[in-house]
């Protein structure tokens, strides 16, 4: 039995604790959160035992063997440092830190700690994201040379997961100096990691990112809601592939809608999450001719917390690791750049 920590008990833990409870050999034993009533409810809602207001305490005094850290963005360089000090496993949530620095140094300390280090980025629990990865390594896609990537919302502009103006969940997502990187961290860090999974490495960005006017002095409660809100990516791929990548939280009626479509010379596809996360449309190409979209199932895949939890008990490290988290942070850092210089930025 894998005993888990959680660490932050808002609206992403709810998902996690939910996620973690339906596997065998998983149980979580404690939770820790710096709103008291918060981690209180959460514990009575699931049946934990042990609450904490502080980290520290919590290492020093649960007996647990991993700890999943669900807190804001800010957080996750310092608490998962603790952790690993500690010795415990970690799965981390995205994007794994604030910068790329940060994120290798937890790479590198949870890889001299031998610990399993996972990063939560959760559309790889679609297997079809996961299919087209096999097909484009085994060559089945040929040579790649066109991709074309989005990943929108709309929660500035509706109110289906309630209104921002007074979500404390949404609200530090909209500033930087409450930690956050934006569109392009909070999900533009997913479809980076999407859209790399078939085509391989980054080479260079050019970015260009937008925050939108939100009234009021674009203020609230002292802070200033000055975090990206639509970034549009230009990429070139070690493969030599182009790619057009782009993200907002303005794009009404999508809800959580993500999209890839991969071009090779043997076969393109091309993934709709809103429509399966277990199918993909192909299209195989004999000679110059295309064939017909025909669509394949993809099966299923573990989810990235049932990796986690089986990697912990095998102790064999699972997809996508720490390394991962970092080398995404890298193309999210130089996206930055570019979009500051107004150039692009090879990595
Ligand atoms: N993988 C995904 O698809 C996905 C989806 C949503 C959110 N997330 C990520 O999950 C994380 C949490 O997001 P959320 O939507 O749950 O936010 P949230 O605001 O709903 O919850 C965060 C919680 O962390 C607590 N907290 C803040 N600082 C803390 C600290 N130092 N120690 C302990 N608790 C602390 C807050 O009190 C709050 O309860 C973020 O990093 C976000 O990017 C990932």
């Amino acid at each position: 039995m894998v005993k888990l920590a959680v660490i932050g008990t808002g609206g992403m833990a709810h998902h996690q604790v939910e996620s973690f409870s339906k596997i065998e050999n998983c149980k979580v034993v404690a939770a820790c959160d710096v709103d008291e009533k918060r981690v209180s409810d959460f514990a009575k809602k699931f049946g934990i035992d042990a609450t904490y207001t502080d980290v520290d305490r919590l290492l020093a005094e649960v007996e647990c063997d991993a700890v999943t850290i669900v807190v804001p963005d800010a957080y996750h360089h310092p608490l998962t440092l603790k952790a690993i000090e500690a010795g415990k496993h970690v799965l981390c949530e995205k994007p794994l830190a604030l910068n790329a620095k940060d994120a290798l140094e937890m790479s590198e300390a949870a890889k001299a700690a031998g610990v399993i280090n996972m990063v939560n980025f959760s559309y790889r629990n679609s297997s079809a994201i996961q299919m087209a990865s096999k097909l484009a390594r085994s060559g089945e896609l040929g040579t790649i040379r066109h991709v074309h990537a989005y990943y929108l919302q709309s929660w500035l502009a509706q109110d289906e997961w309630n209104f921002w103006e007074t979500s404390p969940q949404w609200l530090w997502r909209l500033s930087t100096k409450a930690g956050s990187m934006g569109v392009l961290g909070d999900i533009g860090v997913h479809i980076l990691d999407f859209a790399g999974m078939p085509v391989g490495d980054y080479r260079s960005v050019n970015c260009k990112l937008k925050t939108f006017d939100k009234g009021d002095g674009n203020k609230m409660g002292g802070y200033e809601l000055d975090a990206n809100d639509s970034a549009i990516i230009t990429a070139e791929f070690a493969n030599g592939a182009l790619g057009t990548i782009h993200t907002t939280r303005w794009a009404q009626p999508h809800l959580n809608s993500l999209k890839l479509n991969v071009y090779g010379d043997k076969a393109s596809i091309e993934i709709d999450l809103d429509e399966s996360y277990s199918t993909l449309k192909i299209s195989r190409i004999l000679g110059r001719k295309a064939m017909p979209w025909e669509t394949l199932d993809c099966g299923t895949t573990p989810t990235n917390f049932e990796r986690f939890i089986a990697a912990v008990e095998s102790g064999v490290q699972d997809q996508a690791d720490f390394a991962r988290g970092a080398d995404i942070q890298r193309v999210l850092d130089a996206c930055f750049e570019s979009d500051q210089k107004d150039k692009t930025v090879s990595l």
